[in-house]
């Protein structure tokens, strides 16, 4: 018989962080160790400059005017300090799996279940929702460029179309590179990284040249409560630098280079972010932001006069969402790989392929599932959905660190955020501060998923973790 105190041993039971790297270099489960600073950061910036700059921005702009700017700051501010216990908690920790492994080595089994379940949200809806997004930029270019269109039905989702083929051609695409190998798609990544930020420097010199400084009043329209909730919508554009810590096991000096590439990575966008934004509305103002589609090409061509520039910043937004899919479904699968790995989702599917020596199974599969979202989800919602799940890891990560600082205080990190715990519990304020923002119906949807991964995790991986299997968890 187990007494209450032994479930809850059970439950809470946390796994070391020397178990954790000794994991790492299990035969036939350990990936290659090929990616260096420069491609890290890489990966970071990939993952973060997409859809949030090139189509959310409109929405913030509606919501907060030219305050879309101050928006993209405070967005930019609560990522710092998250950012900052990321590069801690990877830098010590230097394996696959990101938040979700942390917080098994520091808050126990059923959080890191939980942490791990809503980053299979936050990853597989984002890439589904950013695919479609992509669907949508496919139409937008071949218009610019050739003036012809893809017919509704076979380009966009219900309710629009019937099935999103171009979404489900970038998933499938992506996937079967991911499945090849990590170097070749870092440096797929690589690329795709150059040409977005290209695209983005051709905007702001432009916009340079055009600025109405008229288009900076009234500054807050909706008051700094308009800030705030564009704020909490704008953080979709930040997400991604936690990525970069699901490869940690496939850096070459992770102690050395993931903090620099997740602090490096959310810098350089959010510098971007700032000077794109103001640049936007700058020439065009929020008014012409708000109602489009497309808003960075609206800016140019309405504001400055510049038509033929849509076909290059659609062909840009096309590009950068491209390397946002890589880089998160390649975040994705490492934590699932984890997750499998530890037993609490089928262990089988953690096996790497002998050749390419990538998890291509795991790859193929979710990379299939996710097509199939992407091909018949409509994208409300959507963006939403992926923030909370990705707040709420922040703050989960942030409190591994104020654990593991008390629990192992001698623990080599060869990254400490400064200031702790002062930085970290700004982490968790401005994550909450955000998630609140957010609609009651966000919120329902977060709780109902919640409340599955908890029943998947009493009924299967309560029962199949290796963690319980190993080690007898209840040593009273
Ligand atoms: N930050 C990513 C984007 O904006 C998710 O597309």
């Amino acid at each position: 018989m187990v007494d209450s105190v032994g479930i809850r041993r059970r439950l809470f039971a946390t796994r070391s962080v020397d178990s954790l790297v000794a994991d790492t270099a299990v035969e036939g489960q350990t990936l290659k160790r090929a990616v260096g600073p420069v491609q890290l950061t890489a990966l970071g910036v990939g993952a973060v400059i997409g859809t949030g700059i090139f189509v959310v921005i409109g929405e913030g702009a509606a919501l907060a005017g030219p305050g879309v700017i101050l928006a993209f700051v405070l967005a930019g501010l609560a990522c710092l300090f998250s950012a900052l216990s990321y590069a801690e908690l990877a830098s010590s920790m230097p394996v696959s799996g990101s938040a979700y492994t942390y917080t098994y080595a520091t808050l126990g089994e059923l959080v890191a279940w939980i942490i791990g379940w809503d980053l299979i949200l936050e990853y597989g809806v984002a890439v589904a929702a950013i695919a479609v997004g992509w669907g949508g930029n496919v139409n937008a270019f071949l218009d610019a460029t050739f003036g012809v269109q893809l017919p509704a039905a076979i380009s966009q989702s219900p309710p629009d179309g019937r099935f999103n083929l171009p979404a489900v051609a970038v998933v499938l695409l992506i996937t079967a590179l991911l499945a090849l190998g990590v170097r070749e798609s870092a440096r797929a990544n690589l690329v795709m990284v150059v040409v977005k930020l290209a695209v983005l420097i051709f905007f702001i010199v432009v916009a340079c040249t055009a600025i109405n400084t008229g288009n900076f009043t009234p500054l807050l329209p909706n008051g700094s409560d308009g800030v705030v909730s564009a704020a909490a919508l704008i953080f979709f554009a930040f997400i991604g630098f936690d990525a970069v810590t699901t490869g940690s096991e496939e850096a070459r000096n992770p102690a050395r280079d993931l903090p620099i590439a997740i602090i490096g990575s959310l810098l350089i966008c959010t510098v971007f972010y700032v000077l794109v934004s103001v640049g936007a509305i700058g020439i065009a103002g929020a008014g012409t932001l708000a109602g489009s589609d497309a808003p960075l090409a609206a800016a140019l061509s309405d504001g400055a006069g510049i038509t033929w520039a849509a076909a290059i910043l659609a062909f840009g937004a096309l590009v950068a969402i491209t390397s946002v899919v890589l880089v998160i479904l390649y975040g994705q699968t490492r934590i699932f790989f984890s997750m499998c790995r530890d037993g609490l989702l089928p262990r089988g599917l953690a096996t790497l392929h002998p050749r390419f020596g990538t998890p291509a199974k795991l790859t193929v599969g979710l990379g299939l599932l996710i097509s199939v979202l992407a091909a018949l989800v409509p994208l409300s919602e959507i963006v939403r959905l992926t923030n909370i799940g990705t707040l709420f890891a922040f703050v989960l990560v942030n409190i591994g660190v104020l654990v593991l600082r008390r629990t192992r205080p001698d623990m080599p990190r060869p990254y400490r955020v400064p200031f702790a715990p002062v930085l970290p519990l700004l982490g968790i304020a401005f994550a909450v501060y955000l998630m609140i923002d957010l609609p009651g119906s966000t919120w329902l949807r977060f709780a109902l998923w919640l409340l599955a991964g908890i029943l998947i995790y009493a009924f299967y991986g309560y029962r199949h973790s290796r963690l319980r299997q190993q080690a007898p968890a209840d040593p009273a």
